[in-house]
């Protein structure tokens, strides 16, 4: 398999050993980063790579840079350029998963909104291991972080130590990962995925309000599953309790793809196994992700 040999900062391409920054940067010591998380799919037949809606994850990292209140931003026309050299530059044979983060690399005080840089890394990754089998889930004691306090509308850095709480928690009581709630008791989301639930033939997803990081995921399959099917998605609250009435759930995101999940809380989902409609989803997400002549070829950049 290749190896992610080159790395781009501010711009520049060098050795992926070489990428440094300063400890005491505001984006370390304060936690000063927004970031995105991209796949480009290898395409076999062309030996293309098509980067999956790229202008949906930079425009949510446009946001992000606003809401940090960044003294500078990148153009998401740059930002593109940059990621399609970086993949090439990398010469993969296989799928790419991207991480790029901007932060502030200047050293100061809270105040402090400059010099800003930005780091893009192109690397390859293994299927994550549930994705067959599906996931246990325990509803985490810790809540997501609310809207007012740390915005998990935005991909920032910080948001993530709310996240490794409930990764730490639901391992050490033998779940394979966490759900967590709204500070008022609703489904929010799982530390790095959304949620969606079968009850009774109808797809269900925590509303936008939840907490969540508006994923582009959940939109690709909210999209999808309404031209596919003629049905909407409810997008609403979801109580805890609702879990326990699940036919089918399965979490989803650009990194995780789309993972079943067969129990919440010990409870089972359904009969245990990956539900027909789960299983539909996850089909018609690969072919849009990857197929050059499927629908929606706006969300493809062949690289
Ligand atoms: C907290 C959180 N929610 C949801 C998602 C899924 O977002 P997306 O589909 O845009 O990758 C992620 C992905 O990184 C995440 O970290």
């Amino acid at each position: 398999m290749w190896k992610s040999e080159i790395i781009m900062m501010n711009g520049e391409l060098m050795p992926y050993a070489d990428a440094s920054i300063h400890p005491l940067s505001l984006a370390v010591t304060y936690a000063t980063t927004v970031f995105e998380g991209l796949r480009a799919y290898h395409v076999p037949e062309t030996n293309q790579f098509s980067l999956f809606r790229v202008e949906e994850h930079l425009k949510r990292l446009k946001v992000g840079m606003k809401v940090m209140r960044f003294e500078d931003t990148y153009e998401s026309k740059y930002l593109t350029d940059c990621l399609i050299n970086l993949i090439r530059a990398n010469k993969p044979d296989s799928d790419v998963y991207i991480r790029l983060l901007v932060y502030i690399e200047g050293q100061g005080l809270l105040s402090t909104t400059g010099p800003i840089g930005f780091t893009a890394a192109a690397m390859p990754r293994k299927k994550n291991t549930f994705a067959e089998h599906g996931m246990s889930l325990g509803v985490s004691s810790w809540r997501r972080l609310s809207d007012n306090a740390s915005t998990p509308r935005i991909k920032a850095t910080a948001n993530y130590h709310n996240a490794r709480l409930a990764v730490h928690e639901a391992k050490l009581d033998g779940y394979d990962g966490a759900l967590m709630l709204t500070p008022d008791d609703y489904v929010s989301e799982a530390p790095i995925a959304c949620f969606f639930m079968v009850r009774d033939g109808k797809l269900i997803t925590p509303s936008c309000s939840s907490n969540i990081l508006e994923s582009v995921t959940r939109d690709t399959i909210i999209t999808r599953y309404q031209e596919t099917t003629g049905h909407q998605v409810e997008q609403r609250s979801v109580d805890r309790s609702e879990l326990y009435f699940a036919d089918e759930a399965f979490l989803c995101g650009t990194g995780q793809e789309i993972i079943p999940v067969t129990s919440i809380d010990h409870f089972s989902v359904g009969d245990g196994s990956i539900g027909p409609i789960t299983e539909n989803i996850r089909q018609d997400y690969f072919n849009i992700v990857r197929n050059p002549n499927a629908d929606h070829k706006e969300w493809r950049t062949l690289v």
